[in-house]
């Protein structure tokens, strides 16, 4: 395993490559996750964007996330992508029709669902660089978009009351085609895309696609489960976006582990926000997030936390990332933590470079395909931050330096990362890599001599936890 030497001098480039990304995919007050496949504004994107953005010019990181609020729904829900770019998509405004729902005039156009509630915690990291008196000038201007946004999830999405917002498609994780959901999407496949998929004809469909043009296919998910995507945002459509309609179409319900520990963290991000602006946060939403917290143990099973098909009531024990997040969340009770951690630090997660998406020994694996092995910055950035949460700051640091090195390993800076050696893969040029690549370099010294992490993991120090 080689030992990469990071000197001051590499810092300051990837630093300056990571701003000249941020500068490139600017559209104003809104920044494109990449040139050509992701031309618009997209939620999480932008949280973690701004979460960069905050090192440079903390300005423009506040209205990275007001132009978020931009593309609220009068509903509450804040949509996962807003259409603010000119460039093509491959799944653009007419196959959402988001005009046909929002007839408000002057509503802009976007997709019908939406991604981890991440607003809540950019705008917190965002404060933190702010002072006093801009800060509350902040939280005020957004306080009121995030408590519709929060009251919304519970509302539309936990009508049981259960604590777990239920999602409606995989887009809706940020992890389109992680195994746990594509075990269900697959399921929900019109029959048509399951002949195909079953006699492996992926390869004539994939002709048909857009997605595939900048990133080679086999970086992509497949040509079917794409299709099948396609084919539930026309069944969503039909709905209306209504999740009482949605409910009763063939729609994959899922209460999602990740989408969840995001919101739980949302949410004390949202109560300190309040606090210091001096507002009360409706009684209903404190009380749906303190279920949201209880509800964490429903969703753990075998030392691992899962996400739950919202339709059969069952656990989708399919290990992936996702769980892990629960650390972020802090809704692990203190004797589970150590096991946890040593599951995410194992090799089949951490094998060079980790955290994979999913884990080298599951059937799905593919150490450059998406969301089914590759290394991506904004989870290990969050993962970080849970070992933090958790006691476990010699770890958080070790991955932090992990992810450095591993980007720097790469000319350019990539959507998502080969577990195994690092290879750069997806969209180049990709804004959260750079933004969160300034995020961690922020809080970092010149490092001479970076240890490979998988070294440093197998050494004596760390040997508390296991294989
Ligand atoms: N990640 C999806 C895409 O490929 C949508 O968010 O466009």
């Amino acid at each position: 395993m080689s030992l990469p030497v990071l000197s001051s001098e590499v810092l300051a480039e990837l630093r300056t490559s990571a701003i000249r990304v941020l500068q490139d995919n600017d559209l104003g007050d809104a920044t494109r996750p990449s040139p050509t496949l992701y031309p618009h504004q997209w939620l999480w994107d932008s949280c973690f964007i701004a979460i960069g953005l905050r090192c440079v010019d903390p300005e423009r990181a506040c209205r990275e996330i007001l132009s978020l609020l931009r593309g609220q729904w009068p509903n509450g829900m804040i949509p996962h992508v807003i259409f603010s770019g000119s460039g093509s998509y491959h799944a653009g405004p007419d196959r959402w029709r988001s005009d046909l729902v929002n007839t408000a005039p002057g509503q802009v156009q976007t997709t019908g669902v939406t991604q981890p509630p991440m607003i809540a915690e950019a705008v917190v990291r965002i404060g933190e660089v702010l002072d006093p008196a801009r800060r509350r000038d902040f939280y005020h201007a957004v306080y009121p978009g995030l408590v519709r946004y929060h009251c919304w999830l519970y509302r539309e999405r936990d009508p049981d009351d259960t604590g777990l917002v239920t999602l409606v498609h995989s887009w809706e994780s940020g992890m389109d085609n992680t195994p746990t959901w594509m075990e269900l999407t697959r399921r929900a496949a019109p029959i048509p895309l399951k002949l195909i998929r079953r006699l492996n004809g992926d390869s004539a469909l994939d002709a048909l696609r857009r997605d595939n043009k900048e990133v080679p296919a086999d970086q992509r998910l497949s040509a079917t489960d794409l299709f099948t995507l396609y084919h539930l945002v026309g069944e969503l459509r039909d709905a209306r976006y209504d999740f009482r309609r949605i409910r009763a179409s063939r729609v994959p319900l899922v209460q999602d582990v990740a989408f969840n520990a995001i919101l739980a963290r949302a949410n004390d991000h949202l109560r300190d926000i309040s606090t210091e602006i001096g507002e009360k946060l409706p009684d209903q939403l404190l009380r749906s997030a303190r279920r949201t917290r209880a509800a964490f143990a429903t969703l753990f099973a075998d030392g691992m936390y899962w996400s739950r098909d919202a339709r059969s009531g069952k656990l989708i024990r399919r290990p992936t990332i996702a769980g892990f997040l629960a650390l972020y969340a802090g809704v692990v009770p203190p004797a589970s933590v150590e096991d946890l951690v040593t599951r995410m630090t194992a090799q089949r997660f951490w094998p060079t470079h980790g955290i994979a998406s999913t884990p080298t020994d599951d059937p799905d694996f593919q150490p450059r395909c998406y969301w089914q092995g590759p290394v991506w910055v904004n989870m290990n950035w969050l993962l970080a931050d849970g070992l933090d949460r958790a006691g476990r700051g010699e770890l958080a640091e070790l991955l932090r330096t992990d992810t450095i090195s591993m980007i720097a390993g790469s000319e350019g800076l990539y959507e998502y990362y080969s577990p195994f050696d690092g290879a750069g893969v997806g969209s180049n040029h990709f804004s959260w890599t750079a933004a969160l690549l300034l995020d961690l370099l922020d809080g970092r010294r010149p490092t001479h001599h970076m240890p490979s992490a998988r070294k440093v993991l197998d050494g004596e120090h760390l040997s508390r936890r296991g294989g």
